[in-house]
């Protein structure tokens, strides 16, 4: 089986890339990535020399390099590959429509081309926008996203849906929640708070921290992929949630408690704009369908990640003084020539 995943050095994408070479070694796996400032050839290290993988640096939105991959025969495409940060929308909305939408285009239409055999489109919970009361968001809801990144994966799904009603191309899309887990960028709300607490910095808090998130643990992420592609139905959504709904402000206490660290690192700052107080989905269809259960519990896959982040303090070190954009001159220089 030949795959190609496109992110692959991001946070997800680099997890599910390694799960992936070491389940199923007979696989051929291509990696396309940018090697934007969340693409990290650090994540994959352990796996560069792999013969069955191959990393190739570009843009998804180079529709004669997606088809020059694409000739390789390759049978599934597993899209990751987007601007994932909320905040940075906001102020640079366009590079957003560019990879999560005009990239998710040339991938759709380089796919039909070569008659993919499936084509996963990894889209997110945050293209619902926020649910009230009690309200959980199942397949059939409507879109209604907040924030640029929002709209732009909302309207990727869209797109995605209409190359499965007017050309059959077989895709599937799936909508997880908020992951975290190792190899996370640290912007993102966990590994930022884990390693500002282990510097001893403050945890800026945006408005109340009462904003509810349903966390999911890459490694059961990864799991639940690997059984969509097995048996998901093609032309089909599948929510993912492993139900574990949290307040920004429980999550801080859980990370401040374990890292034995003051609770007076927490500074409150300026909401959000458009901060979508409550995500909640109902994957039940998931959970009947494909008989999905997460293995991990919350508590112990939060256990797991904060210990990885103090083991690998080297890492996330790197990242936030951007040393680690030399990975890719000192090991991948022979890919220039
Ligand atoms: P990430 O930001 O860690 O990684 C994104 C990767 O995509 C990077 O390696 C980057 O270099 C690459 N990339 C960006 N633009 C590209 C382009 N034009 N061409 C080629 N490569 C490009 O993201 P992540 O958190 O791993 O998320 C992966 C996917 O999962 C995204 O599509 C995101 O919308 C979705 N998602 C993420 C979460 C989450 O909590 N992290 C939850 C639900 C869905
Ligand atoms: O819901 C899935 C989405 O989860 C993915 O589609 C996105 O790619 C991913 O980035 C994530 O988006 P969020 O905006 O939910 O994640 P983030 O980690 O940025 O924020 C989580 C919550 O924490 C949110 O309510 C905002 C808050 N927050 C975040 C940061 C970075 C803070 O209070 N302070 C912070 O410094």
């Amino acid at each position: 089986m030949k795959l190609l995943i496109t992110g692959g050095c991001g946070f997800i994408g680099s997890n599910f890339l390694r799960y992936l070479l070491k389940k199923y070694p007979d696989y051929k796996i291509f990696n396309l990535d940018k090697l934007t400032y969340a693409g990290n050839l650090e994540n994959l290290s352990e796996v560069e020399k792999n013969p069955n993988y191959k990393f190739i640096q570009g843009d998804i939105c180079n529709s004669q390099l997606v088809n020059q991959i694409l000739a390789e025969k390759i049978g599934c495409i597993i899209n990751f590959a987007a601007e994932s940060h909320v905040d940075r929308s906001l102020y640079d909305p366009v590079v957003f429509v560019q990879s999560n939408l005009v990239g998710a285009q040339v991938l759709l239409q380089s796919a039909l081309q070569h008659k993919v055999s499936l084509f996963l489109q990894i889209s997110t919970d945050e293209v619902y926008g926020p649910v009230l009361g009690n309200q959980k968001f199942n397949e059939k809801d409507s879109l209604n996203p907040s924030s640029p990144y929002a709209a732009s994966k909302a309207s990727a799904d869209l797109l995605a849906l209409s190359y499965f009603k007017s050309f059959n191309l077989p895709l599937i899309i799936v909508r997880p929640t908020n992951n975290f887990g190792p190899y996370q960028f640290p912007e993102k709300l966990i590994p930022l708070f884990i390693s500002n607490a282990l510097e001893d910095k403050s945890l800026p808090i945006y408005g109340d921290g009462l904003y509810v998130r349903d966390w999911l643990y890459v490694q059961d992420h990864c799991e639940v992929l690997d059984l969509i592609l097995q048996k998901g139905k093609t032309g089909e959504i599948y929510n993912i949630s492993s139900h574990n709904e949290k307040t920004n402000l429980e999550i801080t206490d859980l990370i401040l408690q374990a890292l034995g660290k003051p609770k007076n690192l927490i500074k409150h700052v300026p909401d959000r704009p458009a901060h979508d107080r409550r995500y909640a989905l109902d994957s039940s269809k998931l959970e009947k369908e494909l008989g999905w259960k997460p293995k991990f519990s919350f508590e112990k896959a939060l256990q797991e990640t904060i210990e990885w982040y103090q083991r690998n303090r080297n890492w996330w070190e790197r990242v936030k003084s951007g040393e680690y954009q030399k990975y890719y001159e000192k090991h991948y220089a022979y890919l220039k020539k």
